[in-house]
């Protein structure tokens, strides 16, 4: 038998331990000794129960993603749980970490599971466009009903011990050493003479809904709205469904071949290149293993507008405490009682128990003092983006902050570099550009200016991910990686209402294309005046919005912007005053407006980006294009199921999307447009942006 398994005695009980560090995934070595194992089990007169557990960290926390790309090997998990299920001897598991996946279904082959206070439950598939292959969509519901299952399954979430206990997941909370708990639980199985419970043949918890489908068609129809455009939420219902309608021996088999078709589809493909790019994401290419971040202890924030309320958050929500510092006592009050508001809310929507508000509320202080950010070990600045306002704050950091401490902005267009020159510290100061709203948004793009120090770099990242953030290092030009690229698509989206679209074509093609909101929907949500301000401090202009603005139409929270709201409605409804205002514009401007089919609107938007991508990488702007991905998947709403705009172009093709921008550049007129050189480069050698990202590696 592989050391993967190992299987020891404890009087009748037979303890079968995995071990895999670091998360024990379900490798194929495992499971044949998982097979082994248990044969061995059944056939030892001597033994007459069994513990399943598993060594380090955590429970099989799932199967093993390096293994999906390759051909299936068995056994399967599939096999290896129905080898545990018909043990004729009852088989405990004993769970503790993150049985996830695999990991869970596994735990729902054996006959009764127990559990360390701690653990938490969860079948995520869904999130790699997947659902669960071996038995999760057919034994969960039946273990504890079908709405709770499905919102496990679909929601990919995993739930707490004290959840799993009452929902009948497990059978019991171990307290104390779990192992001798499990043993003691197996050996009251045995003295109670309990009956082995097959999950897969228990039907008491379903049988309401088979008697009235109607209730599973209502419980579904959320949640395949949500999922619109998504395969995986859409045969996951399916196969739920097959709860109520077939064998399970048949559902089984079928929830497997679902399980494989959307593995090898694109969907898939594209959700796995996110989830191995946020984990790149992490790697700084040119740092050496032994270069650490700095404690963080306390924090502070700069400001409690928008960003510096939500900003608090989150270290409030990671246990660290934080100070904020405001100018006046009205903006303080103002902005703690929004970040109270938040947290009352999230309370009473039952995300969160009132203890667990208080003590968050209680690690924020408030004060007007900026003495006060002497103790703190990183100060994160977000006040007006104004550079004569930062100058004096980062004069007076400069001033005030301790020797180690890191100075951090969260400026959205300013330049880093001149920042940091404003203290007699500059390898101190690192750019921690949140996105808003910040306490939600999980993006965090840190900005590394040429004297940033490497320890100031990995302080930033480390506590963006303790904090909870998927941050992702970009160098120093205006935008950064995901404004900048953002920018190029809203000019495109303005020159596409003077050739002849509207807001709302605009908008539908990327809704279609699987953003929750368009351009000029989003527009009207953040308030035009924003960027209009900007423009207008810049000498630039936007013909459209500008004329919008001018009328006082801010958008939603004036009832009107590229779209017309109703009274206290969110809805964006087309406005025939816009499109007179658009047709006119564009006959001022001396522009035939012609028919724009959605394909071509959604290139427009998508091609320039992917071209400036392609910049922002051969300036060394981003590491790597999956980190470009990983910034548009996290920050700004596009797809993760189709990979982020660079992996994006690699499946369409790089020659098709080099064609598509020059003939864009001869028909605008606009030499932007002409493929860069590192896309033209790639598109003519046959390569891709994966690729040399692998290469780089
Ligand atoms: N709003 C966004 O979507 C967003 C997103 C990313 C980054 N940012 C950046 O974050 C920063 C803050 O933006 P915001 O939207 O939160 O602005 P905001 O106007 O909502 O808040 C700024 C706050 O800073 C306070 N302030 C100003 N000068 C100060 C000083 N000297 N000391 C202490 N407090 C001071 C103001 O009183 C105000 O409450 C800007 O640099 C902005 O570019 C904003």
């Amino acid at each position: 038998m592989p050391d993967l398994v190992n299987i020891a005695r404890d009087g009748a009980i037979a303890v079968i331990t995995v071990d895999n560090p670091p998360v024990n995934a379900l490798k194929h070595d495992m499971r044949v000794g998982l097979i082994e194992a248990f044969r061995q089990a059944q056939e030892e007169p001597a033994i007459e129960a069994v513990v399943m557990m598993a060594a380090g960290r955590t429970f099989i926390a799932g199967a093993d993603i390096t293994e999906f790309d390759k051909p299936p090997r068995t056994p399967t998990t599939g096999d290896v749980i129905e080898a545990i299920e018909a043990m004729p001897k009852p088989v405990v598991a004993a769970l503790h970490g993150t049985p996830l996946g695999g990991g869970l279904e596994v735990a729902l082959g054996c006959h009764f599971r127990v559990a360390a206070p701690g653990t938490k439950l969860g079948l995520p598939e869904i999130k790699l466009g997947l659902i669960p292959g071996a038995g999760g969509t057919q034994r969960l519901p039946r273990l504890i009903g079908m709405p709770k299952a499905m919102d496990m399954i679909l929601s990919g979430n995993p739930i707490p011990a004290e959840q799993a206990l009452e929902s009948g997941l497990v059978d019991e909370i171990v307290r104390g050493d779990l192992r001798a708990g499990a043993i003691a639980f197996a050996q009251r199985v045995l003295a109670e003479k309990r009956p082995l419970r097959k999950v897969r043949g228990r039907d008491d918890k379903l049988a309401a809904m088979r008697a009235d489908p109607k209730q599973f068609d209502e419980l579904a129809a959320p949640h395949l709205k949500r999922g619109r455009g998504l395969k995986a939420p859409k045969a996951a219902i399916e196969a739920l469904r097959w709860t109520l309608q077939l064998p399970v021996d048949e559902a089984l088999r079928r929830e497997r071949d679902v399980f494989i078709e959307l593995r090898n589809g694109e969907q898939a493909k594209a959700q796995r290149h996110i989830f191995f790019a946020e984990r790149e994401a992490a790697k700084i290419a040119d740092f050496s293993k032994d270069v650490k971040g700095r404690e963080v202890a306390r924090a502070a924030v700069i400001g409690a507008g928008t960003m510096g309320g939500g900003i608090a958050m989150n270290f409030a929500n990671a246990g660290i405490p934080v100070t904020i510092v405001e100018t006046s006592d009205e903006a303080l009050k103002r902005g703690l009682g929004i970040i109270e508001k938040n947290y009352r809310a999230s309370a009473s929507r039952g995300g969160m128990s009132a203890e667990s508000v208080e003590h968050r509320l209680g690690l924020i202080t408030g004060t007007t003092d900026m003495d006060a950010i002497a103790e703190a070990d990183l100060i994160i600045e977000a006040v007006f983006e104004d550079i004569e306002v930062k100058r004096d704050v980062f004069g007076k950091l400069d001033r005030l902050a301790k020797r180690d401490a890191v100075l951090a902005t969260n400026t959205s267009y300013l330049d880093v570099n001149a920042i940091a020159e404003m203290t007699q510290r500059p390898s101190s100061v690192v750019g921690m550009h949140f996105f808003s709203p910040a306490n939600v948004m999980k993006l965090l793009e840190v900005v590394r200016g040429a004297k940033t120090a490497p320890d100031v770099l990995a302080t930033a990242m480390s506590v963006g991910r303790k904090i909870g953030k998927v941050p992702v290092v970009v160098g120093v030009c205006h935008g950064f990686v995901g404004n900048r690229m953002l920018r190029v698509r809203s000019v495109e989206s303005e020159r596409l209402l003077l050739e002849g679209a509207l807001p709302q074509d605009v908008d539908g093609a990327l809704t279609e294309f699987g953003f929750p909101m368009g351009p000029f929907a989003m527009g009207d949500l953040a308030g035009l005046d924003i960027s209009w301000r900007m423009r207008k401090a810049q000498g630039a202009r936007a013909e459209i919005a500008d004329q919008l603005c001018e009328q006082g139409r801010f958008g939603q929270k004036t009832g009107r912007g590229f779209y017309i709201y109703e009274q206290g409605s969110r809805t964006p409804m087309p406005d025939p005053e816009v499109e007179q205002l658009i047709v006119a514009t564009s006959r001022r401007l001396g522009i035939a407006r012609r028919v724009l089919e959605r394909k071509e609107i959604t290139e427009r938007l998508l091609f320039p980006m992917i071209n400036e991508g392609a910049r922002i990488l051969e300036e060394g702007i981003a590491q790597r294009a999956s980190d470009i991905d990983v910034i548009w998947v996290y920050g700004y709403g596009f797809p993760a199921w189709r990979g982020g705009p660079m992996f994006y172009a690699d499946t369409i093709g790089l020659p098709y999307v080099r064609d598509r921008l020059s003939a864009f550049a001869r028909e605008t007129g606009d030499p932007k447009h002409e493929p860069a050189p590192l896309l033209a480069r790639l598109a003519g050698s046959g390569d891709n942006f994966s690729a040399i990202s692998k290469k780089a590696a």
